[in-house]
């Protein structure tokens, strides 16, 4: 049997178990958070204080901040690519609406869209951006896609999407603790929800891959050797502002979450190292040859790339995006 049938073959065994999946590490939509709970209410009497308080706190936070804050919000903003992409994995499946992939990556992408809904509200509300350039960031980003080297191989994805979601976990938890620093409880309060939601995705994803590993280790143990040797890209990396060419302020905008130290290039290691003992890649066993080489490479990775993120300076100064204007930031 081929690669891709076997595969295929995986995602129907494993399909049963997704709607328990689902009610494990997803929150009905009656109960979840929704972004009005953190953001003024605009049938208030009392709205026009509430956005004037929001405005003179957001004065309290620097530049940089404000550029991670626009480009988190972009990020989750783009969740069209991210939808369609996983929808066309093999094994998922949106024509056949029995298909639990399919379910799973419907009410995935409903928790989603309320990270990039809040986000922009806040920052719309927030007066230190200018709007019509993250707006043109958005539409570019999304029209740009992305490539993350995963194919339509449902291993590969999982991989992934268990890395990107404690990526994404890390950075907002972190833009929530400048915010409180700052003493911006709202704001915290807002960014740590979303890492919250980002956290559960996060366990979601790596058990679909745990349970891949118990069935079919060697290719599992494969598509994450792939992937990390490839490195995961970000789902941003194609970033660019009004007028530039594609990608081209995605490195500027990662160098900003550095310098802030929202997410570092420790991080990815860390996140790595984190992978390799929840899915306890030590003691997997029946393991092909190759597979066991790829075992080895994975198991040294992290220590080789600290070695590497050690290395890596970061410019000091704030690289100025048309998303956010000096002179309006004290
Ligand atoms: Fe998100
Ligand atoms: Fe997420």
């Amino acid at each position: 049997m081929s690669l891709k049938n076997v595969r295929l073959e995986v995602m129907q065994f494993l399909e049963k178990d997704v709607e328990s999946l689902i009610e494990k590490y997803l929150i009905p939509i009656e109960k979840i958070w929704q972004p009005s709970d953190f953001l003024p209410n605009s049938e208030g009497d009392n709205f026009f204080e509430e956005v004037k308080e929001i405005r003179e706190l957001s004065k309290e936070l620097p530049y940089d901040f404000w550029v991670v804050l626009v480009g988190d919000m972009i990020t989750e903003e783009a969740l069209p690519t991210y939808e369609s992409w996983l929808m066309d994995v093999e094994g998922v499946n949106q024509v056949d609406r029995e298909n639990a992939w399919g379910k799973w990556v419907r009410h995935w992408t409903g928790e989603e869209n309320r990270h990039g809904d809040v986000l922009n509200k806040y920052l719309y509300l927030s007066g230190r951006v200018n709007m019509r350039e993250v707006e043109k960031t958005t539409q570019y980003l999304i029209a740009d896609g992305f490539d993350i080297g995963t194919d339509r191989d449902p291993y590969k994805n999982f991989v992934y999407t268990s890395f990107q979601e404690l990526a994404t976990y890390i950075s907002h938890n972190r833009v929530a603790k400048i915010a409180k620093k700052s003493g911006n409880k709202q704001l915290g309060k807002m960014c740590q929800i979303i890492s919250g939601d980002e956290m559960r995705h996060h366990h979601a994803y790596s058990e679909f891959v745990e349970r891949i590993f118990k069935v079919d280790p060697s290719q599992m143990m494969m598509a994450f050797h792939y992937m990390m040797k490839q490195k995961i890209t970000m789902p941003a990396v194609f970033l660019r502002e009004s007028g530039g060419k594609i990608g081209t302020a995605f490195e500027e905008f990662s160098n900003t979450a550095q310098r802030i130290g929202v997410y570092t290039s420790k991080d990815y290691v860390d996140i790595l190292q984190k992978l390799i003992d929840r899915w306890e890649i030590d003691k997997i066993t029946n393991l092909t040859d190759e597979a066991e080489k790829a075992r080895d490479y994975l198991m040294k990775l992290p220590s080789r790339m600290l070695r590497l993120a050690d290395r890596i300076k970061i410019p000091e100064n704030s690289f100025e995006f048309k998303w956010v204007e000096p002179a309006i930031i004290k």
